[in-house]
């Protein structure tokens, strides 16, 4: 997630482009940069760090035009640096680009490129951009921009200025949010309507394919055949806050929403349809995976739950044997590590003390280490051998949701990729594997779209002062995050158990109106669910159970019953932490408490 600006108007667009960038910095802030032309010369400012950064340069070295493009940068392709950093030129210095998405056919529109003579100087998806749109040039910038797009797959919202026809700048989306901000002689575009608050309510809410030329005389707009079309105006009359968190009441409930986007990006280029998982991103060859003995995952909280899922996976599609550890005890504990372990790193913000000291120990045992991270040039995606990202998009609340079902997701595709390099799975067992899984997305939405269910039980039972999970296998990994989402943000003591556990000693809690939320999705576990449901209602709990859709048997022995979309067991961990995080998000609500910022908790713990 990235934010783009751009202004056409009498005054210095210098001035507009900060502020704007400064009302989108929550989409992305690790490098910034701004573009502008005066008299048909085109200037850069461009720096990796936050927007304070690059405004401090433009105080000293402004950047003159009255025309101009900006953007704030959460990296995906090329770490934050000052090249990487957009605006973004063609070879020849004449075109200037911003954009906000993944080109995902970048490299083929490269290679093409380059037969044709063209050279790349960063490491972006976005620099193939311009220089497509001077491959198409010949004399109108709106109509090079069209034929630029028709090329390009992916997601996309670019700003694009050229000293070609310097009162003019051409925009469009496809995937990506934009905005055009009207006002008198004036013109805007951004990726969100705060950018533009200050200037003007009256926006145009662009469709996929929606072309703008904005000039002095106003603003046109084009179907991608280049045909005028008509729109009609949006007046906005809420305030700035709300719409950062694009109407949500909170970043938790927004990320929450975001999580079909975040876990088809997630997937993208890697699992596709047709053929074998990709993985560029890990350079592990087939000798070095066969002599991989053992793997550790190491990571902190919902990463190291995530973790849990990640064992449940590779041991069974890869047959390697598998260790996860919290990181904070991994460091301590001397772990029997050497050239024939892989350690796998999970972390979102990639900066976490003690997953970063786990990954700087498993290095000097001669460990390879794989980081899976949210967060580009981030110290654990710098000091990791092979990187694999989650593509989430920068998450602002403190409790995890996002970044927790896309490192389920890597961690699924990292256990694809083994047992493919392996040949542990046949083409077959693959073919069904990765149909599933990019069925995940839509399963997810489905989920979101019937909260009443959850909203009621939560109102029903917020007041509790303690709420157990429990669950058998991987229901038992999801139990563990359902847990700790409750607690961190509703404060709400609670704690998960393996059902099985529950008569040696647990169960000793279980008394009339315990609430207890049992997960059973695993099939080959649910009849015995089914028993330690039992157990646990005989002596009085009030139980929220969980199964797949058709298994409809727990419904007999449970108060309430959520059904989740059936999936492979394996995946059940992606759908069925939705509602437990929507749980937890009510409940924390209707106690009042602040959700995106709960008490004594940082979203990045960079002490141990
Ligand atoms: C809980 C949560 C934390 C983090 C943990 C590790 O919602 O977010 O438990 O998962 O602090 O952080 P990262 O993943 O940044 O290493």
């Amino acid at each position: 997630m990235c934010g783009v600006v751009g202004y056409i108007g009498k005054k210095q667009a210098q001035s507009f482009l900060i502020e704007g960038l400064s009302k989108l910095e929550y989409r992305g802030y690790d490098s910034a940069g701004i573009a502008a032309i005066d008299n048909g010369t085109l200037s850069i400012v461009k720096c990796k760090g936050r927007l304070a950064g690059l405004a401090d340069k433009v105080k000293e070295n402004p950047v003159k035009g009255t025309i101009g493009i900006g953007h704030t940068r959460w990296a995906t392709h090329g770490e934050p640096s000052d090249l990487n950093a957009h605006p973004h030129t063609n070879c020849k210095n004449t075109i200037s680009v911003v954009h906000n998405g993944i080109i995902e056919n970048y490299l083929s529109i490269k290679e093409w490129l380059s037969s044709k003579g063209y050279t790349f100087k960063t490491e972006t998806d976005t620099e193939v951009i311009p220089n497509l749109i001077d491959y198409y040039y010949e004399g109108s910038l709106l109509d090079a921009v069209i034929k630029a797009a028709a090329k390009m797959e992916g997601s996309y919202a670019i700003g694009v200025i050229s000293t070609e026809e310097p009162d003019k700048l051409i925009a469009v989306r496809k995937d990506s949010p934009l905005i055009v901000g009207l006002a008198d002689g004036e013109y805007y575009v951004a990726s969100d309507i705060p950018a533009v608050l200050n200037k003007t309510r009256d926006v145009y809410l662009l469709d996929n394919k929606e072309f703008v030329e904005l000039t002095l005389d106003g603003v046109k707009l084009f179907s991608e055949y280049g045909e005028e079309i008509k729109k009609d105006v949006y007046h906005v009359t809420w305030n700035a806050d709300a719409a950062e968190k694009d109407g949500y009441e909170h970043f938790m409930l927004k990320e929450i929403h975001e999580q079909p986007k975040a876990i088809k990006n997630t997937m993208t280029s890697r699992v596709m349809p047709e053929g074998e998982i990709k993985l560029d991103d890990i350079r592990l060859t087939k000798e070095e995976i066969e002599n991989i003995s053992k793997i550790y995952i190491v990571a902190c909280g919902t990463a190291y739950h995530a973790g849990l899922v990640g064992r449940y996976a590779i041991e069974k599609l890869a047959k390697i044997p598998v260790e996860v550890d919290v990181a904070s005890e991994f460091r301590y504990r001397d772990p029997l590590i050497d050239d024939k372990t892989l350690t796998i790193i999970i972390s979102q913000s990639g900066e976490t003390a003690d997953s970063l000291a786990a990954l700087r120990l498993a290095k000097d045992s001669n460990s390879r280490v794989i980081a899976v991270t949210n967060v580009v040039g981030s110290s654990i995606a710098r000091e990791a051998d092979d990187v694999l990202y989650t593509w989430a998009g920068p998450e602002i609340a403190v409790a995890s949701t996002k970044a927790y079902t896309t490192q389920l997701i890597d961690m699924y595709i990292i256990a694809l990729y083994l047992a493919q390099r392996k040949e542990t799975i046949s083409k077959l067992e693959l073919e069904q594997i990765k149909k599933e899984m990019l069925a995940l997305p839509e399963k997810v939405e489905e989920i979101i779209k019937v909260k009443e269910d959850i909203q009621k039980f939560a109102a029903n039972n917020y007041m509790h002062k303690d709420i157990f999970f429990i669950g058998r296998g991987l229901d038992y990994n999801v139990s563990m995050e359902g847990s700790l989402k409750l607690k961190e943000i509703s404060y709400i003591h609670s704690e998960a158990y393996a059902a099985g556990e529950l008569k040696h000693g647990p169960i000793a809690l279980i008394e009339k109106g315990t609430v207890v939320v049992a997960m059973a999705t695993q099939e080959y576990l649910y009849d015995k669910m089914l028993s330690n449901i039992k157990e646990i209602t005989t002596r009085g709990a009030k139980v929220l159970g969980f199964a797949f859709e058709g298994h409809t048997e727990i419904a007999k022995s449970v108060d309430i019953v959520k059904y989740i979309p059936k999936t492979l067991e394996m995946f059940a961990p992606v759908l069925s932490i939705i509602p437990l995080q929507l749980l937890a998000y009510y409940m924390a609500t209707l106690k009042g408490c602040d959700v995106d910022k709960p008490r004594n908790l940082a979203k990045s713990v960079t002490v141990e």
